[in-house]
């Protein structure tokens, strides 16, 4: 495997010091950046929307990589696209013809990925994979930073892991929620490649120590 990409998540930044707190982490060492946008109902929690992700796209060279928890990703994906997406995750039951909503993500230039929760089995998203460029494995249920890592999830990355393997299928595993560096080891050691944390990193006192700790655990310092 490459190397792994550590992707903080801004929903526990300082918002107060947004620009800020994102050229920390960029120097920090982090590879890109992920945004989680909620609305409200396919979540109950509001975060963010395209005007902001045009802001963050001013302020960091780092890929943004949005994910997007909301009821309707087709309306919605190309402003995000527009503002600045490199990369935008959808949830598979947020739209009715899921294979057009991510044909349609990348016909617009973004890179297309499918957020798969902790309670849904790989067979029933595989039909996607050759729509797909990532699968972002929920260690969460989508909603809310600094909840606890759901270690159930390990065997169902094990298993896209050597899915993806086999058939070569050029498709990363991204792996989301309460990924901390004491546990980023074993979402590694299942297969997942580029990493969000937004707790772990963004709530410790120093962000560089932080990153090149998340490294060293997994042997990659
Ligand atoms: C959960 C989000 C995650 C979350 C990560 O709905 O998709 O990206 O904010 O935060 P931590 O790392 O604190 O779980
Ligand atoms: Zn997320």
């Amino acid at each position: 495997m490459e190397s792994i990409k550590i992707a903080p998540s801004i929903l526990s930044a300082d918002f107060s010091r947004l620009k800020d707190e994102i050229q920390t982490v960029e120097a920090a060492g982090a590879d890109w950046l992920h945004i989680d946008v909620m609305d409200g109902h396919f979540v109950p929690n509001i975060t963010v929307g395209p005007v902001v992700v045009e802001s963050v796209r001013k302020v960091t060279k780092m890929p943004l990589d949005v994910h997007l928890m909301i009821t309707d990703p087709d309306k919605y994906a190309p402003e995000f696209i527009k503002a600045g997406a490199d990369w935008v995750s959808i949830h598979p039951n947020t739209t009715k013809k899921l294979s057009e909503s991510l044909q349609k993500i990348r016909e617009l230039g973004a890179k297309a990925a499918i957020a798969v929760n902790p309670d849904i089995a790989i067979e029933n998203v595989e039909g996607s994979f050759p729509d797909i460029d990532m699968i972002l494995m929920m260690t969460v249920f989508p909603g809310f930073a600094g909840q606890a890592f759901i270690a159930d999830v390990l065997p169902q990355i094990e298993k896209v892991r050597s899915k993806i393997e086999k058939e070569k299928l050029p498709i990363l595993i991204e792996a989301d929620g309460g990924i901390k560096a004491d546990n980023i080891n074993l979402v590694v050691r299942a297969g997942a490649e580029v990493i969000v944390s937004g707790s772990g990193i963004f709530k410790t006192v120093s962000y560089s120590d932080t990153i090149r700790r998340m490294r060293q655990a997994v042997g990659q310092s």
